[in-house]
Protein backbone atom coordinates (compact mmCIF):
# COMPACT_ATOMS: atom_id res chain seq x y z
CA UNK A 1 0.00 0.00 0.00
CA UNK A 2 2.83 2.18 0.16
CA UNK A 3 4.78 4.20 -2.52
CA UNK A 4 7.74 6.10 -1.71
CA UNK A 5 10.21 7.77 -3.66
CA UNK A 6 13.72 8.17 -2.31
CA UNK A 7 15.75 10.98 -2.31
CA UNK A 8 19.66 11.37 -1.12
CA UNK A 9 18.03 8.75 1.93
CA UNK A 10 14.84 10.91 2.57
CA UNK A 11 11.52 9.89 1.96
CA UNK A 12 9.84 12.31 0.03
CA UNK A 13 6.47 11.38 -0.84
CA UNK A 14 4.34 8.40 0.38
CA UNK A 15 1.09 7.06 -0.71
CA UNK A 16 -0.91 5.43 1.67
CA UNK A 17 -3.99 4.63 3.17
CA UNK A 18 -5.81 7.34 5.49
CA UNK A 19 -5.52 6.72 9.49
CA UNK A 20 -7.10 8.54 11.54
CA UNK A 21 -4.27 11.30 12.79
CA UNK A 22 -4.41 12.75 9.18
CA UNK A 23 -8.56 13.54 9.69
CA UNK A 24 -7.81 17.30 10.56
CA UNK A 25 -5.37 18.01 7.69
CA UNK A 26 -7.62 16.31 4.88
CA UNK A 27 -10.88 18.09 6.00
CA UNK A 28 -8.31 21.54 5.71
CA UNK A 29 -7.46 20.30 2.21
CA UNK A 30 -10.74 19.63 1.02
CA UNK A 31 -11.96 23.15 2.27
CA UNK A 32 -8.95 25.01 0.90
CA UNK A 33 -9.48 23.39 -2.58
CA UNK A 34 -12.94 21.96 -3.18
CA UNK A 35 -15.39 24.00 -4.00
CA UNK A 36 -18.09 21.76 -2.35
CA UNK A 37 -18.87 21.93 1.48
CA UNK A 38 -18.83 18.51 3.00
CA UNK A 39 -20.05 17.37 6.62
CA UNK A 40 -17.06 16.37 9.13
CA UNK A 41 -18.37 13.62 9.63
CA UNK A 42 -18.50 12.04 5.62
CA UNK A 43 -15.06 11.87 5.91
CA UNK A 44 -15.03 9.82 9.18
CA UNK A 45 -18.03 7.93 7.36
CA UNK A 46 -16.11 6.82 4.16
CA UNK A 47 -13.10 5.41 6.01
CA UNK A 48 -15.27 3.70 8.17
CA UNK A 49 -17.23 2.14 5.56
CA UNK A 50 -14.77 1.94 2.61
CA UNK A 51 -10.73 2.48 4.07
CA UNK A 52 -9.17 0.64 1.38
CA UNK A 53 -10.52 3.64 -0.78
CA UNK A 54 -9.48 6.62 1.09
CA UNK A 55 -5.69 7.04 0.06
CA UNK A 56 -3.39 10.60 1.40
CA UNK A 57 -0.05 11.97 -0.14
CA UNK A 58 2.57 12.73 2.52
CA UNK A 59 5.61 15.04 1.58
CA UNK A 60 8.04 15.87 5.13
CA UNK A 61 5.15 15.03 7.25
CA UNK A 62 2.65 16.40 5.82
CA UNK A 63 -0.64 15.68 3.73
CA UNK A 64 -0.60 17.31 0.29
CA UNK A 65 -3.73 15.34 -1.27
CA UNK A 66 -5.73 13.07 -0.98
CA UNK A 67 -8.14 10.68 -2.79
CA UNK A 68 -11.55 8.95 -1.33
CA UNK A 69 -13.23 6.38 -3.75
CA UNK A 70 -15.50 4.28 -2.89
CA UNK A 71 -17.44 0.73 -4.40
CA UNK A 72 -21.25 1.77 -5.22
CA UNK A 73 -21.64 -1.59 -6.27
CA UNK A 74 -20.23 -5.24 -6.72
CA UNK A 75 -18.81 -4.05 -9.84
CA UNK A 76 -19.17 -0.45 -10.05
CA UNK A 77 -16.54 2.23 -8.03
CA UNK A 78 -16.81 6.20 -8.12
CA UNK A 79 -14.07 8.25 -6.92
CA UNK A 80 -15.92 11.07 -4.57
CA UNK A 81 -13.25 13.39 -4.34
CA UNK A 82 -9.31 14.07 -5.29
CA UNK A 83 -7.19 16.91 -4.51
CA UNK A 84 -4.12 17.89 -4.37
CA UNK A 85 -2.54 21.49 -2.78
CA UNK A 86 -1.77 23.64 -4.98
CA UNK A 87 1.68 24.07 -4.86
CA UNK A 88 1.94 20.81 -5.35
CA UNK A 89 0.36 19.85 -8.90
CA UNK A 90 1.73 18.80 -12.13
CA UNK A 91 4.28 17.25 -10.23
CA UNK A 92 2.40 13.63 -10.80
CA UNK A 93 1.07 13.39 -7.31
CA UNK A 94 -2.60 13.30 -8.67
CA UNK A 95 -1.60 10.54 -11.38
CA UNK A 96 -0.27 8.51 -8.15
CA UNK A 97 -3.12 9.03 -6.32
CA UNK A 98 -5.50 7.70 -8.86
CA UNK A 99 -3.31 4.67 -9.59
CA UNK A 100 -2.87 3.36 -5.45
CA UNK A 101 -6.79 3.96 -5.81
CA UNK A 102 -7.30 1.68 -8.98
CA UNK A 103 -4.77 -0.50 -7.46
CA UNK A 104 -6.93 -0.92 -4.25
CA UNK A 105 -9.47 -2.38 -6.31
CA UNK A 106 -8.08 -4.40 -8.67
CA UNK A 107 -8.92 -7.76 -6.06
CA UNK A 108 -12.74 -6.15 -6.50
CA UNK A 109 -15.05 -7.44 -8.91
CA UNK A 110 -15.35 -3.48 -10.16
CA UNK A 111 -15.33 -3.07 -13.56
CA UNK A 112 -16.36 0.61 -14.20
CA UNK A 113 -15.27 3.95 -12.00
CA UNK A 114 -16.96 6.70 -12.37
CA UNK A 115 -17.21 10.14 -10.93
CA UNK A 116 -18.69 13.54 -11.58
CA UNK A 117 -16.64 16.59 -12.39
CA UNK A 118 -17.95 20.38 -12.44
CA UNK A 119 -18.47 21.26 -16.43
CA UNK A 120 -16.11 24.25 -16.04
CA UNK A 121 -13.54 22.29 -13.97
CA UNK A 122 -11.25 21.81 -17.39
CA UNK A 123 -8.05 20.66 -15.85
CA UNK A 124 -9.54 18.16 -13.33
CA UNK A 125 -11.44 16.78 -17.16
CA UNK A 126 -8.05 17.25 -18.61
CA UNK A 127 -6.52 15.08 -15.83
CA UNK A 128 -9.17 12.28 -16.02
CA UNK A 129 -9.54 12.25 -19.92
CA UNK A 130 -5.65 11.45 -19.42
CA UNK A 131 -6.49 8.02 -17.48
CA UNK A 132 -8.97 6.94 -20.08
CA UNK A 133 -11.87 7.91 -18.13
CA UNK A 134 -14.50 9.61 -20.74
CA UNK A 135 -17.92 12.04 -20.55
CA UNK A 136 -20.82 10.10 -20.40
CA UNK A 137 -23.71 12.84 -19.80
CA UNK A 138 -24.29 16.08 -18.10
CA UNK A 139 -26.02 16.48 -15.11
CA UNK A 140 -27.53 20.21 -14.80
CA UNK A 141 -27.57 21.81 -11.15
CA UNK A 142 -25.55 18.94 -9.68
CA UNK A 143 -23.49 20.80 -7.45
CA UNK A 144 -25.22 22.83 -4.33
CA UNK A 145 -24.55 26.01 -6.06
CA UNK A 146 -26.66 25.21 -8.90
CA UNK A 147 -23.71 24.30 -10.92
CA UNK A 148 -23.78 21.61 -13.85
CA UNK A 149 -21.54 18.37 -13.73
CA UNK A 150 -20.52 15.68 -16.38
CA UNK A 151 -19.99 12.10 -15.43
CA UNK A 152 -17.20 10.58 -16.22
CA UNK A 153 -16.19 6.75 -16.37
CA UNK A 154 -13.37 4.54 -17.03
CA UNK A 155 -13.34 0.57 -17.92
CA UNK A 156 -10.59 -1.00 -15.30
C1 LIG B 1 -7.12 17.51 -10.69
C2 LIG B 1 -5.90 17.43 -9.77
C3 LIG B 1 -6.17 16.45 -8.63
C4 LIG B 1 -4.70 16.93 -10.60
O1 LIG B 1 -3.62 16.70 -9.72
P1 LIG B 1 -2.11 16.89 -10.18
O2 LIG B 1 -1.23 16.31 -9.12
O3 LIG B 1 -1.85 18.30 -10.55
O4 LIG B 1 -2.08 15.99 -11.50
P2 LIG B 1 -0.82 15.34 -12.23
O5 LIG B 1 0.40 16.18 -12.03
O6 LIG B 1 -0.71 13.91 -11.80
O7 LIG B 1 -1.26 15.44 -13.76
C5 LIG B 1 -1.44 14.32 -14.59
C6 LIG B 1 -1.95 14.75 -15.94
O8 LIG B 1 -3.23 15.37 -15.83
C7 LIG B 1 -3.35 16.46 -16.76
N1 LIG B 1 -3.46 17.72 -16.01
C8 LIG B 1 -3.34 17.88 -14.67
N2 LIG B 1 -3.48 19.18 -14.34
C9 LIG B 1 -3.68 19.85 -15.51
C10 LIG B 1 -3.86 21.21 -15.84
N3 LIG B 1 -3.84 22.17 -14.89
N4 LIG B 1 -4.05 21.55 -17.13
C11 LIG B 1 -4.05 20.59 -18.11
N5 LIG B 1 -3.85 19.27 -17.85
C12 LIG B 1 -3.67 18.91 -16.58
C13 LIG B 1 -2.08 16.43 -17.57
O9 LIG B 1 -2.29 15.59 -18.69
C14 LIG B 1 -1.10 15.78 -16.62
O10 LIG B 1 -0.07 15.08 -17.25
P3 LIG B 1 1.24 15.85 -17.81
O11 LIG B 1 1.73 16.73 -16.68
O12 LIG B 1 2.17 14.75 -18.16
O13 LIG B 1 0.77 16.65 -18.98
C15 LIG B 1 -5.54 18.84 -9.21
O14 LIG B 1 -5.50 19.77 -10.26
C16 LIG B 1 -6.49 19.36 -8.15
O15 LIG B 1 -6.36 19.05 -6.96
N6 LIG B 1 -7.46 20.19 -8.56
C17 LIG B 1 -8.42 20.82 -7.61
C18 LIG B 1 -9.41 19.82 -7.08
C19 LIG B 1 -10.18 19.18 -8.21
O16 LIG B 1 -10.60 19.82 -9.16
N7 LIG B 1 -10.41 17.86 -8.06
C20 LIG B 1 -11.15 17.07 -9.00
C21 LIG B 1 -12.61 17.24 -8.73
S1 LIG B 1 -13.50 15.89 -9.40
Amino acid sequence: MFYTTLNCYHIVLIIRRFVPIDMFSVIKLASETLPERYSPSLFNFFYETYPKGFIVAEKDHKIIGFIIGVQMKPEKGKILMLSVLEKYRLQGIGSKLLAEYLKSISDEKIKTVALEVRTDNKKAIKFYQRYGFKIKKKLSEFYQNGEDAYTMAKEV
